[in-house]
């Protein structure tokens, strides 16, 4: 089954077709009509459900936008509206929804109810986002990163901030597209020490700098996210800013990069918190593409899934 949980636990080969199948599908739609169906519709006849425990915008509309282009049919599911949500367990979820859909997307908190859906469903579930990961994302940030630059695999990637979920799926990503990580942040943030340790056992070079200005030295990619996340709770708000605005992604720390570097966030975005205006706007960012680019690369992601 090919469920597509998390990167470190997809083969390298498959997270390399899949970038390069969405590029290929990214080009077969420039000049077409928006929202109009792909020339090929290989999820014609399929079922998908979009599981949704936590907001979303752009893991919503993308999803749901590429199942239709593929040809296939959507159903948007909110966590609290279904029986999963008053008690009723994930695994006969898991195994209910096999018998209607044909795959599951699923946003929840804790990573277990993923796993757990994975191991109960006859049908693959792809992680749109945990507590610890957020896979989805960064094979967009990836096929963003190589449209505007090239090869990824050697170049430098500086995260800043807080090492969160989206933080841990960029170092599985390193370990399998082969690039290097710093990370810039307070010790109090630091990325897991299990990614950490995985990557580099990948040959990845990550170093854990707490000078942001060094940290950003010849960086090719430049990444901010949320300082609070939804699975933050906000009592602790005021203290995570305080101790993380020293490493606000603004002009100044930019200028450390290389000139070339990308910037990156996931969105949604706090303006003027994790990263200013001037570089969220400004001619390196590249923020909008990697929100169109979850649309590409979650269509490569749901074919590898079906096998279709
Ligand atoms: N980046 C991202 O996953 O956005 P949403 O929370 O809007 O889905
Ligand atoms: N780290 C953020 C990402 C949102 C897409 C969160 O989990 O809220």
């Amino acid at each position: 089954m090919n469920h597509f949980l998390d990167i470190h636990k997809t083969d390298a080969g498959a997270l390399r077709t899949m970038i390069d199948q969405a590029a290929a599908m990214k080009q077969a739609r420039r000049d077409r009509p928006k929202g109009a169906p792909d020339d090929t519709q290989p999820l014609a006849g399929h079922m998908v459900a979009l599981i949704f425990e936590k907001p979303s915008t752009r893991t919503r509309v993308s999803f749901d936008v590429g199942v239709r282009q593929m040809g296939g049919q959507t159903m948007v599911l909110s966590g609290s509206d279904m029986q999963l949500g008053h008690g009723e367990t994930i695994a006969d979820t898991a195994r209910v929804l096999s018998r209607y859909v044909d795959l599951i997307m699923i946003r929840t908190f804790d990573e277990a109810v993923l796993t757990e859906m994975a191991e109960y469903a006859d049908v693959p579930v792809i992680n749109g986002l945990t507590d610890r990961t957020h896979p989805c994302q960064i094979m967009a940030d990836v096929l963003t990163y190589e449209e505007h630059r090239g090869p990824i695999a050697g170049k430098k990637v500086v995260w800043t901030g807080d090492g969160n979920n989206v933080c841990s799926s960029f170092l599985h990503a390193a370990g399998q597209f082969g690039f290097d990580m710093t990370f810039t942040g307070p010790a109090q943030f630091d990325p897991e020490e299990e990614f950490v340790g995985l990557a580099r056992s990948k040959g990845s070079r990550v170093v854990i700098e707490r000078d942001a200005a060094r940290a950003v030295e010849g960086a090719d990619l430049v990444v901010a996210d949320t300082w609070v996340s939804m699975h933050d709770a906000q009592s602790a708000k005021e203290r995570r800013h305080n101790m993380l605005r020293p490493y606000q992604v603004n002009a100044e720390l930019m200028a450390h990069a290389k000139p070339d570097a990308l910037f990156m966030h996931c969105l949604p975005a706090h303006r003027e918190e994790e990263a200013t205006s001037e570089v969220m706007d400004g001619p390196n960012s590249v923020i909008f593409d990697e929100a169109e680019n979850r649309l590409h690369a979650q269509k490569a992601i749901m074919r590898w899934c079906l096998g279709v």
